[in-house]
């Protein structure tokens, strides 16, 4: 068969730069598993295709750590870095370059794209009044101000939003607040800012969002749905700037003006280019000049659109480059049907994954559950370990094992010359698996991994089923008498045909399983395999090697041990999306003993726990203070636990708290909880022989 001839494309893709404070997870691989899938594909359809990215280095969080720490950011960035280009590199995620924000190539395109929206009069200047810590002399991102919730009265809550009954607000609007750094009250200060005016390219927005029916789409059609909200209630300008102290790129002619984390971060997807560029020998422009005949395509969870599918092209459009091809989104990562939650052990780090299981296997399981929608997917820790054993080691693995057995017994490891027994076998077998190439490179290409890993399986089926049939076992039990030749044959076509079919199997699985795919080839005897290889059968004569495991099942152990290595886990960040402040919370103001008396603590034991229809941060416990009458509690632990698990446990309650009014209801007490919010709080539990109603001194 001829070799298929392409037009050769350049394609530039990216997947979203991960914070340097914190290590990499498995709802982060979701994302880089699924880019490198997509690039190693089009790598092996021959296409000059780059993967960058880079640690998204700057902005307050990182500057706070690493004063924590006691040493600079930049070698707080330096270490992080290494970190998570080792544990991607184990992931198998092939990046052609990683980067970081913190580079020289970053800040002179930075500024270089600063200065021509100036230029053309897209930014602006405007005083507005900022929360100061007057402790730590400097401004309070909205993350770092704590309070009491201005609607429900719920103590130590964000400065932007509440936890516990949703409400979201300005800093201003909070009550008590506190410097979440310092504990000092803040201040209102004023500040100039520095505006990139997002207004002026409402039309270019427009028509690169929702192009007519003739044009190819940038984004996923359900997100251009949720965009035309985003039009409706009109663009704002964006604050581009943050004042000293701050970890980032200063403003030029703008001193103690540093550029906001989000303007430098997507700049970095071209410094990370440009630096593979310098590497290479590439030519820069041609991808991000307008007009370049290159692609470009951007990776990026759900909750980051708003910058990539506004902002980033605004900028780019204003700066006089190229505008992404497409803004490629994906949901995020469930474990066993919740939010990845540190008090269930399902809050599982990158490097601890890799100290207790295969890598691939995770990679052939997100393929497994991804598609082209912006879906969450769920992890579920015994599907995993079943789908795994049964269709890499039960079906895709066994052909081989079983094949080359029978080929090294009887035939010295050789394929088998053409004949009849030959064309028969590949007849039933080998032309119906590479008719599949179309719908499979097809699928690859549209993203739908989950639509290549049913295909390729059916394949195997097929392949297993049709060895069954044929009962080569049988064939070489009768071998060795000189009067069964045909068999003979039969037997070696049915072996050959099963290996070949074996090679274009893992030739599919190969931008999915890169390492299990060159074993293969390594086993096959044959060099790295591309896209058009499939073509090319295992030719007469040719010896693959004796076979060795490829890969072995999954011991449910091994699960159990993953998930019961909490130490592990210690460095994680609580969210990877928001900036959670890194350092210890502030002691309150002091109180005297006659003040705490007055709060009356006790055990109690919740006796019913719910969910609350409309409140994703709540549970709606029913708890017995020992004093024969119920109490109904909303508490904001809905992240961190599910109501099964704290059925009949004992915890502390404020019992003489005055009942508050909820949306949802009346609260009659407030259950003790330690921990950051969200996922990583936990109730507090006497040890037991504690009663409830006993009281707490
Ligand atoms: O949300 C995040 O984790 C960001 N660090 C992603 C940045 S992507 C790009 F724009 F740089
Ligand atoms: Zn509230």
């Amino acid at each position: 068969m001829p070799r298929m001839v392409h037009a050769k494309r350049k394609i530039l893709v990216t997947s979203a730069l991960p914070y340097a404070n914190g290590p990499i997870h498995l709802g982060h691989l979701v994302e880089y598993v699924q880019t490198d899938i997509w690039v190693r594909f089009q790598k092996m359809r021959g296409h000059d295709c780059h993967y960058v990215c880079a640690d998204d280095a700057h902005g307050t969080p990182i500057m706070l750590r690493a004063q924590k720490e006691g040493i600079e950011p930049a070698a707080l960035v330096a270490r992080m870095g290494r970190e998570h280009l080792r544990d991607f590199t184990d992931f198998g995620i092939g990046f052609d370059n990683y980067g970081s924000t913190d580079s020289a190539e970053n800040r002179d395109l930075v500024t270089q794209m600063y200065t021509r929206l100036r230029a053309a009069g897209h930014i602006r200047t405007r005083t507005i009044q900022q929360a100061y810590d007057p402790v730590k002399n400097m401004f309070l991102p909205d993350r770092f101000i704590r309070g009491t919730c201005p609607r429900c009265g719920a103590p130590d809550q964000y400065g932007d939003s509440c936890e516990v009954c949703g409400a979201t607000y300005s800093p201003t609007e909070l009550k008590n607040p506190v410097s979440a750094i310092s504990g000092a009250t803040p201040v209102q200060k004023e500040s100039e800012h520095y505006f990139f005016r997002l207004g002026d390219f409402e039309a270019t927005l427009r028509s690169w969002l929702f192009p007519d029916i003739t044009q190819a789409r940038h984004v996923q059609a359900e997100v251009a749905n949720k965009l035309d909200e985003w039009f409706s209630v009109g663009l704002q300008d964006w604050d581009i700037s943050r004042d000293a102290p701050y970890f980032g790129f200063e403003i030029p002619d703008a001193p103690g003006k540093y550029f906001y984390v989000w303007l430098d971060a997507p700049v970095g997807y071209m410094a990370s280019f440009q630096q593979l560029c310098q590497r290479r020998g590439l030519d820069f422009d041609a991808y991000w000049k307008p007009d370049a005949g290159s692609e470009l395509y951007h990776f990026i969870g759900k909750d980051i659109l708003y910058f990539h599918a506004l902002f980033w092209p605004a900028m780019l459009e204003g700066a006089g480059f190229r505008k992404p091809t497409a803004v490629f989104a994906h949901g995020f990562l469930t474990v066993n049907g919740q939010k990845m939650s540190k008090s269930r052990g399902t809050f599982i780090n990158a490097r601890t994954y890799l100290d207790h299981l295969n890598p691939e296997y995770l990679r052939y399981y997100f393929a497994s559950k991804l598609g082209p929608h912006v879906e969450d997917i769920d992890l579920n820790l015994d599907d995993f370990t079943a789908r795994v054993n049964s269709d890499l080691v039960g079906k895709y693995v066994n052909i081989a094992s079983r094949a080359a057995g029978l080929l090294h017994r009887h035939f010295g490891g050789a394929i088998a010359a053409p004949g009849p027994a030959s064309t028969a076998a590949r007849q039933e077998v080998i032309e119906g698996a590479l008719a599949a190439a179309g719908r499979i490179g097809e699928a690859y290409e549209e993203r739908r991994f989950g639509i290549v890993v049913r295909e390729t399986m059916a394949l195997a089926d097929s392949l297993n089923q049709w060895w069954d049939r044929c009962r080569p076992w049988e064939l070489s039990r009768r071998f060795a008498q000189p009067a069964q030749t045909d068999d003979n044959d039969t037997l070696h076509a049915v072996c050959s045909a099963a290996l070949e079919g074996f090679r274009i199997l893992s030739l599919y699985l190969k931008p999915v399983l890169p390492k299990l795919a060159r074993d293969a080839e390594r086993f096959l005897g044959l060099p790295e395999q591309g896209w058009d290889d499939l073509v090319v059968a295992l030719p007469a004569g040719h010896h693959i090697n004796p076979y060795q495991h490829l890969a072995t099942r999954i011991e449910p152990k091994q699960v159990q041990s993953m998930l019961a290595s909490p130490g592990e886990n210690a460095t994680m960040t609580t969210d990877t999306t928001a900036a959670a402040p890194q350092t210890a919370e502030a002691v309150k103001p002091e109180i005297t003993i006659d003040d705490f008396a007055k709060v009356d603590l006790r055990v109690a034991r919740i006796v019913r726990a719910g969910q609350v229809d409309g409140a994703d941060k709540l549970l709606q416990l029913t708890v017995d203070l020992g004093d024969g009458r119920m109490r109904n509690i909303f508490a904001g632990i809905r992240a961190a636990y599910v109501p099964a698990d704290l059925e009949g446990r004992l915890t502390v309650v404020v019992a003489n708290l005055a009942p508050r009014r909820m949306k949802f209801g009346i609260s009659e007490g407030m259950v003790l909880a330690a921990g950051p919010g969200g996922k990583d709080l936990w109730i507090l539990s006497p040890d037991s022989g504690a009663e409830p109603g006993m009281r707490i001194k």
